[in-house]
């Protein structure tokens, strides 16, 4: 065998047995540059073609190119094989257990003021009462004026009340939810059997037991012959419903300016008289600013805070813990309620 052609062979040798040795694709594509690429020892060998002894030449181009052929071949089966490899290595290490146990979206909750504002709802919608919502803009006039209180009441002063500019427009957050009273008087002939929820503002600073914005909700009933008696018995079937059967209420004389006679109303819950709201008979001057006969009819209503109901009846000591939208409380009321 002439020189040339064993130096074919020992090079296609070499070619193979790099093969045994590789692992991976990178390896491969290394060894088949050093083997088969351009300064590899079968490139150089058809480079110098031209000086290899003419009787030689053809046996050594048909060596080169079987050996070429037949390394071209198994390389690229090599390169086929690892390319399999490695995709089921890939799957394997990637794979995807779908039944596992999968992190769930946090699920989220209804505040319990929200809960609290339904729940009443359903105790006054059950004794055929309405929902009627006002506004949180309110006019001056159906605030303070329409509702009898006058021009230098403190309640109208820069301390409670959020006033809006330009104070020409006479225009501010509604500092209760009494002006709906108002509204639904204006714009109702009696019978009136309505609630009045909403959120309501002062210029108060957030502490364990103020907040700037908090809620209320109003009652108010105008018919023929309403009495007194009539809101004791509300009220009592309202307390009994929030706060359960065992609790007892009373009326204590007290003044607020849209009503007449005026009391707040007390409820006995774990063992002490505790302060729920404000109610009494509608003040016969509010009843005509609205226009109605106050020979024929006569209404009551009353106002309670709603965050204030929640701190009494769950025993919470800072209502900052109502406003200020903490989870880990929240999640305490659940999403059905107490
Ligand atoms: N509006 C009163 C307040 O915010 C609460 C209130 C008291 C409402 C007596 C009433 C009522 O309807 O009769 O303090």
């Amino acid at each position: 065998m002439s020189e040339v052609i064993s130096r074919i062979e020992s090079a296609r040798k070499e070619a193979e047995s790099a093969l045994t040795s590789i692992t991976d694709l990178d390896e491969l594509k290394e060894a088949k540059s050093k083997h088969l690429g351009d300064r590899s020892e079968l490139s150089r060998i058809s480079q110098s073609m031209g000086s290899i002894a003419a009787a030689e030449r053809a046996a050594v181009g048909k060596a080169l190119s079987a050996a070429r052929t037949e390394l071209a071949t198994r390389y690229e089966k090599a390169g086929r094989e690892l390319l399999a490899l490695r995709d089921s290595r890939v799957i394997e290490e990637e794979r995807v257990d779908v039944t596992l146990a999968a992190s769930r979206f946090p699920q989220g909750g209804v505040h319990p003021l929200t809960l609290l504002d339904r729940e009443i709802g359903e105790i006054f919608t059950r004794l055929g009462y309405s929902i009627v919502e006002g506004p949180e803009l309110e006019a001056a006039w159906l605030n303070f004026d329409a509702l009898n209180i006058p021009a230098d009441h403190p309640a109208r002063t820069m301390q409670d009340t959020f006033f809006i500019e330009p104070l020409e427009s006479n225009l501010v957050l509604r500092t209760h939810t009494s002006p709906t009273q108002i509204r639904t008087m204006l714009s109702q002939e009696p019978p009136i059997y309505v609630i009045c929820p909403g959120r309501t503002f002062r210029s108060d600073e957030l502490d364990a037991t103020h907040t700037p914005v908090f809620s209320q909700v109003e009652g108010l009933v105008v018919d023929e012959g309403i009495t007194m008696a009539d809101l004791k018995g509300t009220l009592d079937h309202f307390a009994k419903s929030i706060f359960g059967a065992e609790v007892i209420t009373r009326l204590r004389p007290s003044f607020f300016p849209f009503t007449e006679p005026s009391a707040e109303v007390d409820i006995f819950f774990n063992d002490r008289w505790i302060e729920w709201g404000g109610c009494g008979m509608v003040n016969p001057k509010v009843l005509t600013n609205c226009g109605i006969d106050t020979s024929r009819f006569s209404g009551f209503a009353f106002g309670m805070g709603l965050e204030r109901t929640l701190m009494v009846r769950h025993q919470i000591t800072d209502i900052r813990d109502i406003v200020e939208g903490d989870l880990r409380f929240t999640r305490r009321f659940g999403l059905g309620g107490r």
